[in-house]
């Protein structure tokens, strides 16, 4: 039964109820209401704030005090991600999973700026002082004047931070930070938010640039704190597949820079170790490529990356075929299969078909279709690609293969790894790097691959 003036807020989406439910109404997720506070009499005013407007200010676009400079924290994958460095003022949140290396990669960027003189600290609300300073001693950051401590309550963090100027400070993280003025418990969306929204003002007011870390749920979504993407100035991602060693950031949100740049790390015993050149990282060198295997000459932000698709497509022991894909959008596979079906003649009906990006990356890019659809190809006809060929383009459902962005660079970066051909778009050859088998229908790519024609 519903209390006199409780709300209930859902833990997924944030919607407010004001009674108890099994589902929530807004998102259809099941048992996420959860009773936070209370809510104020319709038409009364939060205690706070005055009911007196002071007047809107205008100011106008021209300015004479310059931006102060950005934070640069010579942790220059961190740097480039951030759009040339952290600016100051801004909120930025870096979303993860648990153990992918979050607080690794804070400390390191916390010290590696404090010790080129930027005044930082770095509170954690989840491990102990002496663990940071352990983890920060073993990563070889000793020496690094960074300001530790261990809270969780909003109230004693802004306090500290009002009292002693900084100018990068790490909150790990959201989810432990528990404020006084919300009788709800900590990592609740009230809780979240009303911290979240605290230290964003306090950033603005002070000039202090805030790293707030947000832990993510199984299915990928950042717990609770959806409702901090909206508040912070830069949302990054921290991914990593479980067994690899290798460390992406993205920018999945940046007001102060691009959302396609990627950082690459490498977990080792000291901390993370920044991947300045990723382009041949994730290629599978152990040997000849056989069939199944294509490689894509892909490009991450502003650089060319070479990644190797690898497919297997086998007869099913089952009714119902499997379709698995790790590294690449299943929807993207099920379309690049039905054209390869309806456009190619290739039938999957009663086939298994497995797609795998290999070293654990994730690729979103259009211009891998082709090197998809070659490598499925290539595993249904059992004939391997040339070892030399990278492969890049987008099909569409027409089967139809388009140009895509940046072909120079993709396969200049290629020729430099020792690769001597592509298979590409009609016309990406003119005055290219490499000679280029090019294709405008993914039927005629399924032909040269089938007959082993390259010439
Ligand atoms: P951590 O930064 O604590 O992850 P998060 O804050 O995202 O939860 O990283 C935890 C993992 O990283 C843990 O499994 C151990 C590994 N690790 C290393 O391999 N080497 C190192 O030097 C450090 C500090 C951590
Ligand atoms: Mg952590």
């Amino acid at each position: 039964m519903a209390r006199d003036g409780a709300i209930y807020v859902c833990q997924s989406c944030g919607a407010t109820h004001s009674k108890w439910a099994g589902q929530c109404t807004a998102c259809n997720a099941w048992n996420t209401l959860v009773e936070e506070g209370t809510a104020r009499p319709p038409g009364a005013l939060a205690p706070t704030r005055t009911t007196r407007a002071r007047g809107l200010a205008f100011e106008t676009l021209q300015t004479e005090t310059p931006a102060p400079p950005r934070v640069i924290t010579g942790v220059e994958e961190f740097d480039r991600v951030c759009g040339g460095g952290v600016v100051p003022g801004s909120a930025i949140l870096l979303a993860g999973d648990p153990g992918v290396g979050k607080s690794t990669l804070l400390m390191q960027v916390c010290g590696s700026a404090a010790l080129r003189g930027a005044s930082c600290a770095y509170i954690s609300g989840e491990e102990a002082v002496e663990q940071v300073r352990a983890r920060a001693h073993r990563m070889g950051l000793a020496a690094a004047p960074v300001r530790l401590a261990a809270e969780t309550a909003v109230r004693e963090i802004l306090d500290g931070l009002k009292r002693e100027h900084f100018d990068l400070v790490v909150i790990d993280s959201i989810q432990t930070l528990w404020s006084d003025v919300h009788d709800s418990g900590p990592g609740s969306v009230t809780q979240v938010r009303a911290a979240a929204s605290e230290l964003v003002r306090l950033a603005k007011k002070r000039g202090t640039a805030v790293i707030l870390v947000g832990h993510v749920t199984k299915d990928g979504q950042i717990a609770g704190p959806r409702v901090v993407e909206h508040m912070v100035d830069a949302v990054l991602s921290f991914e990593g597949e479980r067994g690899y060693p290798f460390r992406v950031l993205r920018a999945a949100k940046n007001r102060f820079g691009a959302t396609d740049e990627i950082g690459v790390f490498e977990m080792g015993d000291s901390g993370l170790r920044e991947v300045k050149n990723p382009s041949a990282l994730f290629l599978n060198d152990g040997g000849e490529r056989s069939a199944g295997a294509a490689v894509f000459a892909g490009i991450e932000g502003s650089r060319p990356v070479l990644v190797e698709f690898q497919a297997l497509v086998a007869p099913s022991a089952y009714g119902t075929p499997r379709r698995a894909v790790v590294g690449w959008d299943s929807g993207r596979l099920a379309m690049v299969l039905a054209v390869l079906e309806a456009r190619c003649g290739l039938g999957f009906g009663a086939r298994d078909v497995y797609l795998n990006v290999a070293g654990g990356l994730r690729i979103s890019e259009p211009a891998a279709d082709l090197a998809a659809a070659a490598a499925l190809a290539s595993s249904a006809l059992d004939v391997a690609l040339p070892q030399d060929c990278v492969v890049f383009g987008e099909v569409s459902l027409s089967g139809d293969v388009r140009p895509v962005s940046r072909m120079e660079a993709r396969m200049k970066e290629a020729l430099k790894l020792g690769f001597g051909r592509a298979l590409g778009p009609a016309g990406a050859g003119e005055g290219a790097a490499m000679p280029v088998a090019g294709v405008s229908r993914l039927a005629e790519a399924v032909r040269r691959i089938g007959e082993d024609s390259w010439g």
